[in-house]
């Protein structure tokens, strides 16, 4: 995708020097996604050319997660792997939520790391990079409220649609949670300026874009809310897609509903985090809303946007999780239906609420291991049948990749289905109809519908 640039020869003589190459690999969530591609934008206008494989690469950035310990553990991992792609000059660097969590912690325990920058630190790592090329170490993790690089044009690797910051940072304080201490308080872009960026999407040939923030529904620039910016990004021409992740269930206002409801571009699928469906551990979590408060949110926007697709969070075995707790969660899932879910074991995080909790608090292994078994069994159960029942409807797909097999295209509908249809039916980037041929329980195949005016294309014997 980014292969390495090739120089062109100026003259007989003279040989243009090779640009600095640089190789990001990014883990944990889409904001991460995003901000990689903030990062190579912002050194490909420093003259480094993006590369796709750490193999020689002059500069190894490796965008971490801290959301989770078994995240943390990978990277580590991998940042000793990354040690046998290094050239003696290569410079390695740690950007994201974990650089940003252990700051010089990480020069310490990897001597061949450089640089350890945080989220708000990217605009810095052009000179950054020169001061670590002639031999010093930096960490770069203070915080900026201002900090949204507008002066940055994203350099975007995902083929069809676009991952759009809207905002920065998180004021809940979910007891459970490192982000608010990785990514700092809220703050959110102005209105005009994501609007110019979703602009520049359509005028690079992409007409989806996913706005991102941590409580992303609770976006305020000052004179706009979410259901403004909404109806702005929705309005844009050549944009036929707006999706959002991910919002807190508290900031779900009749507005944005209404908003959602009627912006035809914004899709019918809504990724809300519940976490539990225990009012006792959704206090605990301080989650700031009750079981039956969930569940009325969800009963609004159903009433508001038919055919509405919902997934979600849940964590097992957070502390103190009882057995009717648990319970509770499960019959949440049955209550709601969600369409799929990301389900987490609770990894304590060091220095969050959920640390300072009583020992005898802390759930067996074996207690969390069975529970959250349970609960994806549960919750699979539930899209299988959810799935089953759509067999047979008709739906518009956006083509996004070739399929892992390679001989099939992976698709997906405005309600977030994956759907694989044959690989001659169009080409990634194009809007297909299909029916609903065929499912898997998780994903469909499609079998596109032929429109009437292309009848006349087919062979006789088709038609
Ligand atoms: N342990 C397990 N899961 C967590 N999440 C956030 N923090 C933790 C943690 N300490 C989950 C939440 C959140 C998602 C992004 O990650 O479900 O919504
Ligand atoms: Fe973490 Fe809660 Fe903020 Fe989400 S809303 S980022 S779970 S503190």
């Amino acid at each position: 995708m980014h292969a390495p640039q090739v120089v062109p020869i100026v003259d007989s003589v003279a040989v243009a020097t090779p640009k600095p190459t640089v190789y990001i690999e990014t883990y944990g969530c889409q904001m991460n996604v995003a901000d990689s591609e903030l990062m190579y934008g912002k050194l490909a206008a420093h003259g480094y050319a993006p590369v796709d494989a750490p193999d020689g690469a002059d500069v190894i950035l490796v965008n971490t997660c801290a959301i989770r310990e078994n995240a943390e553990t990978r990277v580590i991992g991998r940042l000793g792997e990354l040690r046998r792609y290094m050239k003696p000059d290569t410079i390695v660097g740690v950007t994201g939520c974990m650089a940003q969590r252990l700051g010089s912690r990480v020069l310490e325990h990897a001597k061949h790391v450089s640089l350890v920058v945080g989220p708000d630190g990217y605009s810095a790592l052009p000179s950054l990079l020169d001061g670590a090329r002639k031999g010093e170490k930096f960490t770069a993790t203070d915080f900026d409220l201002e900090e949204h690089y507008e002066d940055v044009v994203a350099r975007r690797f995902e083929g069809v649609k676009a991952w759009i910051p809207v905002q920065r940072g998180c004021d809940y304080r979910c007891t459970y949670c490192i982000v608010p201490t990785t990514r700092g308080p809220e703050r959110s872009r102005k209105l005009p300026d994501v609007v110019r960026e979703v602009q520049q999407v359509v005028e690079q040939g992409l007409s989806e874009v996913v706005l991102l923030g941590q409580t992303v529904n609770s976006y305020n620039d000052g004179s706009h809310d979410f259901a403004d910016l909404l109806r702005a990004v929705g309005a844009v021409d050549g944009i036929r897609r707006v999706r959002y992740t991910s919002p807190h269930p508290n900031d779900f206002s009749d507005r944005v509903i209404e908003a959602m409801a009627t912006t035809t571009s914004v899709c019918e699928h809504i990724h809300l985090p519940m976490q539990s469906g225990s009012t006792s551990m959704l206090k605990r979590m301080l989650r700031r809303y009750t079981r039956e408060e969930y569940l009325e949110c969800v009963a609004r926007m159903r009433s508001a946007i038919p055919g509405l697709a919902l997934t979600t969070d849940i964590i097992v075995g957070f502390p103190g999780e009882t057995e009717d707790e648990f319970e509770d969660t499960l019959s949440l899932c049955r209550e709601v239906r969600f369409d799929d879910a990301f389900m987490f074991k609770f990894s304590a995080r060091e220095g969050t609420p959920a640390t300072r909790m009583p020992e005898e608090w802390t759930i067996p292994d074996d207690v969390v291991a069975q529970r959250f078994e349970r609960l994806v069994a549960t919750v699979r159960g539930i899209s299988r049948e959810n799935n089953l029942a759509r067999l047979g409807d008709t739906v518009e797909v956006l083509i996004e990749k070739v399929a892992r097999d390679g001989e099939l295209l992976q698709a997906r509908s405005r309600d977030f289905k994956t759907v694989m249809v044959p690989a001659d039916a169009g080409r990634i980037g194009d809007y297909l109809t299909v029916t609903l041929s065929g499912t898997t329980g998780a994903t469909f195949t499609g079998t596109p519908v032929v429109e009437k005016n292309d009848r006349r294309t087919l062979p006789l014997t088709v038609v």
